[in-house]
């Protein structure tokens, strides 16, 4: 069991499987960005084998992220392998969801249990100008695949932007009259490479829900007013799915955090929002024995950061969203 030296218990991995991506969502990365080789990127068996210790030392939960997890080779194989592995109790995708009208099907047969699918606005034309790059009817379609081959709950992500899919979070909304789906609100938080845009155009979650209820009522609690993960959740009375808030700026989860990342070039991240990693992934490529590994992980995991810095004004900027994988 990995504890840190306040007692949370840390047991959530999010395993980062690349920083490429097939989006360029404005508030993520530049349209320029370079992304790193794949030599500097942990290989299959590398990701197996850290994957490995990390469920032999407790960790019985993880997501995969990115960048855009799908936009691996042999996703699919690696999921199997991660899915497979002994201890590991439950594995989910954080995804853009381009691809997974393909890919939903596979997965599912790879025993992935969920999908998180990041959605800003029905509105193409504005979610054109959100990526940059997509189409919305390809991750309306993954949606649809997602729920069809039983990745469910499905839950959707939506960043939302001043000036850009504000009125957006009503449609969004709406979605959960009809479908049993999560929608859930995300604040933006500030990193490199958007860091003007991302503190500037910040809409807080309180913001969001006020202009939900403006349009839909007050909301009811759901999940017995508890955090499901980092989000509050509530529904429209009546609605079949759930709307949730993560307010990761205003209202920090800190307190309550079981989560490591690894990112795709094989450092350990005790925090999204703070800069220090521990390189693992040349350690092992240098010959580290698995216990010389399993110290170097039970030390991050005691001094993970108590929380992030954001309220005292300490942004991290040594990496973009998509080089730690959200
Ligand atoms: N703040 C909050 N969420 C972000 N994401 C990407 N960049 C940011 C940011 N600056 C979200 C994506 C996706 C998930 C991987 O992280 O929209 O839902
Ligand atoms: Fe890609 Fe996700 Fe970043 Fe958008 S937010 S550019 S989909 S990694």
């Amino acid at each position: 069991m990995a504890l840190d030296r306040f007692g949370r218990r840390i047991h959530y991995l999010r395993i980062s499987l690349t920083d490429h991506c097939n989006l360029r969502c404005l508030y993520c990365m530049p349209e320029d960005m370079t992304f790193r080789p794949n030599a500097d990127l942990m290989q299959d068996d590398e990701i197996l084998l850290l994957t490995r210790l990390f469920a032999n030392l407790g960790f019985d939960k993880i997501r995969l992220t990115g960048g855009e997890p799908t936009a691996r080779a042999h996703v699919v194989e690696l999921v199997r392998g991660i899915t497979h592995t002994p201890g590991v109790r439950s594995v989910s995708m954080t995804t853009n969801g381009v691809l997974l009208s393909r890919l939903a099907k596979p997965f599912a047969e790879a025993g992935l249990q969920r999908v998180n699918i990041s959605i800003d606005t029905l509105n193409p034309a504005k979610f054109r100008r959100l990526t940059r790059w997509g189409d919305m009817e390809d991750v309306w379609d993954g949606i649809l695949a997602a729920e069809e081959a039983g990745l469910t709950p499905v839950k959707l992500n939506a960043v939302v932007v001043k000036s850009y899919n504000e009125e957006d979070v009503l449609d969004l909304a709406r979605l959960t009259l009809e479908h049993p789906w999560q929608v859930r609100f995300i604040e933006m938080m500030p990193f490199a490479g958007a860091t003007e845009l991302q503190t500037k155009q910040m809409v807080s979650a309180a913001q969001i829900q006020a202009r939900v209820e403006a349009a839909f009522g007050a909301l009811e609690a759901a999940n017995s007013g508890k955090l499901d993960g980092e989000a509050r959740i509530f529904h429209i009375p009546g609605a079949q799915g759930d709307i949730g808030f993560i307010s990761s700026v205003s209202a920090p989860f800190c307190a309550t955090c079981t989560r490591a990342r690894l990112t795709a070039d094989g450092m350990l991240r005790m925090c999204l929002l703070r800069e220090h990693e521990i390189d693992l992934l040349k350690p092992l490529r240098a010959g580290a024995t698995r216990d010389d590994l399993r110290t170097m992980i039970l030390d991050a995991v005691w001094n993970k950061p108590w929380g992030h810095g954001l309220v005292e004004g300490v942004i991290a900027t040594n990496r973009v969203m998509s080089q730690i994988g959200g």
